[in-house]
């Protein structure tokens, strides 16, 4: 893989040494993700089409909540490149926790239950409504980073900002069902705080994300 100089050059200032150890971590509609390691430390490369919108978001959301450190957006081969630090942990989901499905499915919903009670006042992003609260966006569990259940990292913020509750819920049922097949929403459900719903009512909020 070819990366941008400007790219290379402040990734290694970042994580020190004189090569980068690079691996790649993720390919997905919008763009690929690469794992950039030296001798001090990792980053992450983001190469899409347009990160600006994801860039402003994750440097609003800092110090609101755990979003990775931003170290630089750059242009290079007709894309967006944005250069993050890396952060602790491993997705929710995966198999180091040692953790049943029902386990994973209620601490995904305890964490967005903190999410969307995090003060959001004079957020410039999505739009203010009744009952509309700070979103993630994106809310899937390679997004969720933990250690020990922790939550360490929210990644892929680039849809974050005001809106409807449920587009979050509706990913996270959403990916419930991906990872591990359907039976898991009203666990998540119940552990973030939702009225209970039947089960035309769920596969209507499932469907709602789309991808
Ligand atoms: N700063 C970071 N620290 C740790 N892991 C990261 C970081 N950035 C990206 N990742 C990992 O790479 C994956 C893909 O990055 P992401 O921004 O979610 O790309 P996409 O928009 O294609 O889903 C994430 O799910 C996460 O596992
Ligand atoms: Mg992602």
């Amino acid at each position: 893989m070819r990366l941008p100089a400007a790219v290379s050059a402040a990734a290694l200032a970042a994580v020190g040494g004189t090569t980068l150890q690079k691996e790649f971590a993720w390919m997905s509609w919008a763009g690929t993700v690469w794992r950039l390691e030296g001798e001090s430390g990792a980053v992450y490369v983001k190469r899409a089409a347009h990160l600006g919108g994801e860039l402003e978001r994750t440097k609003w959301l800092a110090g609101r909540l755990p979003v990775p450190e931003v170290l630089g957006l750059f242009h290079g081969f007709g894309d967006d490149w944005m250069l993050t630090r890396a952060v602790p942990g491993v997705p929710l989901s995966d198999p180091s926790l040692g953790w049943e499905q029902a386990r994973v499915a209620r601490r995904l919903g305890e964490i967005l239950r903190d999410i969307h009670a995090t003060d959001a006042t004079g957020c410039p992003f999505g739009e203010r409504g009744i009952g509309h609260v700070l979103t993630h966006g994106d809310y899937c569990l390679p997004n969720i980073l933990v250690v020990d259940g922790r939550l360490t990292g929210l990644i892929d913020v680039g849809g974050a900002g005001l809106g409807d509750p449920q587009d979050d819920l509706a990913a996270g049922v959403w990916t419930l069902q991906y990872n591990y097949g359907a039976g898991l929403a009203r666990e998540f459900l119940d552990a973030y705080g939702w009225p209970p719903m039947s089960d035309r009512a769920i596969e209507r909020l499932r469907r709602r994300y789309s991808r």
